[in-house]
């Protein structure tokens, strides 16, 4: 008898991406463990709302519940790594007295990752360090990425014939700059008006939700209008999620 944890990768935004894989494993799921927001953003109200939704559109019956994860605080000061390394620990072992105390000897229990589990996402090295405090077993359902969305709604290919693609963060691209494609996740700063202006753009916002903005073109001519559009949306819901390609050849 073991316990065992689903991480279920429930897609970047389109209830329609959860996978059939993935509403077999929501299905056996008894208990869903949530990091509670810790008065953290209200702008991720929309998010926790469709998780929920996700689990009443896809479980048959009402036989599961949720459990919040309280979010330990992270250290501002000091080294970064450091200080990710330190709230993973102490989200680790939280997770471990929840899954201890929530799950039966035999449970099942899931966390949902936006997405996929595998794309900036703790869940996972989280889970790794859980396994050194409690006995449990689990597997890995994975979701359509933020990527896959982009590509999808702009009609292009991830990658020129042959060539690489990099993945990375508005941070690094600012201080590595761009060489090839790359597709940019986690920029609060609209770091691509730092590229040459003939980098191709392909933009997309809130993907796969109601919400959706696209715009693509190059830097020089569709930036500032990028820029502009992100800056408004971000004021009238109060949050964004944007994720873009950039090709430079
Ligand atoms: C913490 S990462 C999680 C990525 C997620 N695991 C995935 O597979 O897409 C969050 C970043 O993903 C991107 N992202 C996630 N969902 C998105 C969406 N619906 N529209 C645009 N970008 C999105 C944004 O760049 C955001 O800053």
């Amino acid at each position: 008898m073991t316990r065992r944890i689903h991480v279920i990768g429930i897609g970047a935004g389109d209830p329609d991406y959860v996978t059939a894989e993935a509403v077999r494993a929501l299905n056996h799921t008894q208990v869903f463990f949530a990091m509670d927001k810790g008065g953290l953003k209200d702008d991720l109200d929309d998010l926790v709302a469709l998780r929920r939704l996700i689990c009443e559109r896809f479980i048959d019956g009402s036989d599961y519940r949720f459990v919040e994860l309280p979010d330990p605080p992270r250290a501002k000061d000091g080294d970064y790594r450091q200080a990710v390394a330190d709230w993973h620990a102490a989200r680790a072992r939280v997770w471990a007295d929840a899954i201890a105390t929530e799950l039966d000897d035999d449970g099942v229990g899931a966390f949902l990752a936006w997405g996929d589990p595998s794309l900036y996402d703790s869940t996972l090295r989280i889970l790794d360090a859980v396994a050194a405090h409690v006995d449990f077993d689990y597997d890995v359902i994975p979701g359509v990425t933020a990527i896959q969305a982009l590509t999808a709604r702009h009609r292009i290919p991830l990658n020129d014939v042959g060539e690489p693609v990099l993945i990375t963060t508005g941070r690094q691209l600012r201080e590595h700059g761009l060489s090839g494609t790359a597709v940019v996740m986690l920029d609060g700063e609209c770091s691509f008006l730092g590229c040459p202006p003939q980098t191709r753009i392909w933009w997309g916002a809130y993907l796969g939700t109601p919400d959706e903005l696209l715009a693509a073109g190059s830097v020089g001519e569709v930036g500032e209008k990028i820029a502009e559009m992100r800056a408004e949306a971000r004021a009238r819901h109060g949050w964004i999620m944007d994720t873009y390609l950039l090709r430079l050849r």
